[in-house]
């Protein structure tokens, strides 16, 4: 038991949009592990640090009440359960929400194919399904509409074929699942996307400093994703031009070329991502030779 409490543990959600991302980031965090036999856990073999899989809308409690240190999930999941923390009077719900960047989607109203949709007045006196009736339930009141909430646990997508809703109000990415039965996306209401959230309750201090080393961590693989290294031979007389061109780039090493005394060589990081369009450009200006390189780590 004493042995436990000084690893770190990380709720992830089991099976979803989610899982793969997040598993991915901790193992580019450095982390390597076995899976337990259930499959519920996996034991990290280089860091005081597991991942347990669990339901995704068990996240929020499961860190709030400190049994994971950590935990990433869904914007739509966390403000849902932070409405009804709010409702309960609860005020304290996590000490930090990092966005990930990964695992986009929105929460949306959708309406059967057959169904005009007009604005958000189009809503009132109708029956909504949901897994989400707090968020809409303050979208409406925000809107001044009266519409009813038909609480679902999933397959929300159903709900109107069954006669139980005229409407949805659920999460859609690609749109596949509604196109699939007949509904079409009407309006968003959330934009959500994978979030890192952190226990209010203060973690001793053998387990602090691992977490701040993984958060770090966490920042760092952030950071690398849209960086590129450039490479790229310039004439002088258009260095200005070339640096101008540079996204997201600093101070550039500037390097001469042997043999050549009106080309130099430009090396620089570009901390977003390096598009086609932009290497147009810069052969446009007059560069050559240019090499785009992915950034593995970073560490300020
Ligand atoms: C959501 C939503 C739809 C699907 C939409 O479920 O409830 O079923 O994703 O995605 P699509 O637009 O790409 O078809 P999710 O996978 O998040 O699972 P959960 O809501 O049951 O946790
Ligand atoms: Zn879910």
């Amino acid at each position: 038991m004493e042995q436990q409490d000084t690893r770190i543990k990380i709720a992830v959600q089991k099976s979803g949009r989610l899982t793969e991302h997040s598993i991915e980031l901790l193992v580019r965090c450095g982390l390597s592990y076995s899976k337990g036999r259930d499959q519920l856990i996996c034991y990290g073999e280089n860091m005081p640090v597991d991942i347990l899989l669990v339901r995704d809308d068990d996240i929020p409690s499961l860190v709030q009440e400190n049994t994971c240190d950590l935990g990433i999930v869904g914007i739509n999941i966390i403000e849902e359960c932070w409405l009804s923390f709010k409702d309960q009077g609860e005020s304290t719900l996590f000490s930090q929400v990092t966005p990930l960047d990964y695992g986009h989607c929105r929460l949306s109203f959708a309406v059967p194919d057959e169904v005009t949709y007009t604005g958000p007045q189009s809503l009132e006196g109708m029956r909504i399904a949901t897994t989400y009736p707090r968020i809409v339930s303050s979208y409406l009141e925000a809107q001044g509409i009266n519409g009813t909430i038909v609480k679902f646990s999933g397959a929300v997508e159903i709900a109107p074929s069954l006669g139980k809703a005229d409407l949805i109000c659920d999460l859609v990415s690609s749109g596949e699942t509604l196109r699939a039965h007949n509904l079409y996306e009407a309006e968003t209401i959330l934009e959500s996307s994978a979030a890192l959230i952190r226990t209010p309750i203060e973690a001793t201090s053998q387990k602090a400093e691992w977490i701040q080393r993984l958060l770090q961590r966490i920042q760092g693989v952030l950071q690398v994703k849209e960086s590129k290294y450039i490479m790229l031979h310039a004439p002088k007389s258009a260095l200005e031009e070339i640096r101008a061109l540079l996204p997201g780039s600093e101070a550039p090493t500037i390097i001469p070329l042997e043999g050549c005394d009106d080309k130099v060589a430009v090396h620089a990081v570009c901390k977003e991502n390096v598009f086609w369009e932009t290497l147009e450009e810069l052969k446009e200006a007059g560069a050559s030779s240019m090499l785009v390189i992915p950034v593995e780590k970073m560490l300020a």
